[in-house]
């Protein structure tokens, strides 16, 4: 190719990015928080419009449009997308596995009805694409726990973890019956430093580098030897936009994508934190939340996301620590006074 060839692609590609409208539900969460803001780098701020269930979000986008948003009010949602002329669709609002667990009724009702008010609303405005977060959670304590492959029994014990393999099952559906583009990734624990997670079984990953940076001991909620998938986030990030980003036909998976990075215990995190942080002390009070990590698998395999859209994740833990460290006090002095 050319110079001139490669600069008219990269023009054609701004005019027809320029022309979606992006919609993000949860945007405030703590996918959302990031994601919005690299969808704001990649499409720009006029094309990108977070909503949240908290108004007290809106000062978190100051580059793109905010809007209070109730996804289990299909009509608002429908009003916002049709009036915004919205084509693509981030649904991220949700209740996480151990928020679910305290209120099973509730998190069903949210994660699968608001899927279906967005699976609804894209088959009847024709939008060109949807993203929907699935999780390892979707697998149970009978699947194999070392390498879990794509395709194997699930059997999940959580409220979040079934209404994640019904959203899947939903989403094929969906992609089968009337051509909605959606795509979709089993997210491993997130680990991330502008955002704090909410709910999740996989928290103690973000909340051991605050209290490590505040030089204060830590009680993790998993015994010491707990390993499970985890990935930083700014590959959780990429690996979305290269998802959503692949030509449609590249995409045989129309469920959820494996999704492999890390595959860490709280003893390992800890260790990685020590050379930063010689005093750091630990300690081990497993709760409710231990018996929901031990159905879960330990490690991923994602060859179809290989395959099939070229993932490669970047970070190890060492390099993921020393990022985290790095980045994480300028992201405690902007929230200062806001944490509890
Ligand atoms: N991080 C999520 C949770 O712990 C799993 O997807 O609930």
């Amino acid at each position: 190719m050319n110079f001139s060839q490669g600069l008219y692609e990269v023009q054609e590609k701004k005019r027809w990015m320029n022309m979606e409208k992006l919609l993000v539900t949860g945007a405030g969460g703590q996918l959302g928080t990031e994601l919005t803001e690299a969808l704001v780098d990649l499409y720009g701020g006029e094309s990108v419009i977070a909503t949240d269930i908290n108004p007290d979000v809106e000062s978190l986008f100051e580059r793109c449009a905010f809007q209070p948003l109730d996804v289990m009010d299909s009509k608002a949602l429908n009003k916002i997308i049709k009036s915004k002329k919205v084509t693509q669709v981030y649904h991220l609002a949700a209740i996480l596995s151990a928020t679910g667990e305290k209120k099973p009724l509730l998190a069903w009702q949210l994660n699968m009805d608001s899927l279906l008010h967005i699976l609804e609303i894209a088959k009847a405005n024709k939008l060109n694409k949807i993203y929907w977060p699935s999780s390892i959670a979707v697998f149970g304590p009978n699947s194999p726990k070392k390498n879990t492959p794509q395709y194997c029994v699930k059997e999940p014990q959580t409220v979040y973890g079934i209404s994640k393999q019904a959203g899947e099952r939903w989403c094929e559906y969906y992609f089968n019956k009337y051509g909605v583009d959606v795509r979709s990734l089993r997210y491993p624990g997130l680990i991330g430093y502008q955002s704090l997670p909410g709910g999740g079984t996989t928290d103690y990953a973000v909340e051991i580098y605050h209290k490590a940076l505040k030089k204060e001991p830590f009680t993790c909620f998993l015994k010491a030897d707990t390993f499970l998938p985890m990935m930083y986030m700014p590959d959780a990030i990429r690996a979305t936009i290269e998802l959503m980003e692949a030509p449609r036909e590249k995409i045989s998976i129309r469920s959820s994508y494996n999704l492999a990075g890390l595959s860490i215990s709280p003893d390992q995190v800890y260790q990685s934190i020590l050379p930063h942080f010689p005093e750091f002390k630990i300690d081990y009070k497993p709760d409710f939340r231990q018996e929901i990590a031990n159905g879960w698998p330990q490690s991923i395999d994602d060859r179809y996301a290989q395959e099939d859209w070229g993932w490669v994740p970047a970070f190890d833990l060492e390099k993921m620590t020393a990022e985290m460290l790095t980045h994480l006090p300028h992201f405690l002095k902007k929230t200062q006074g806001s944490e509890s």
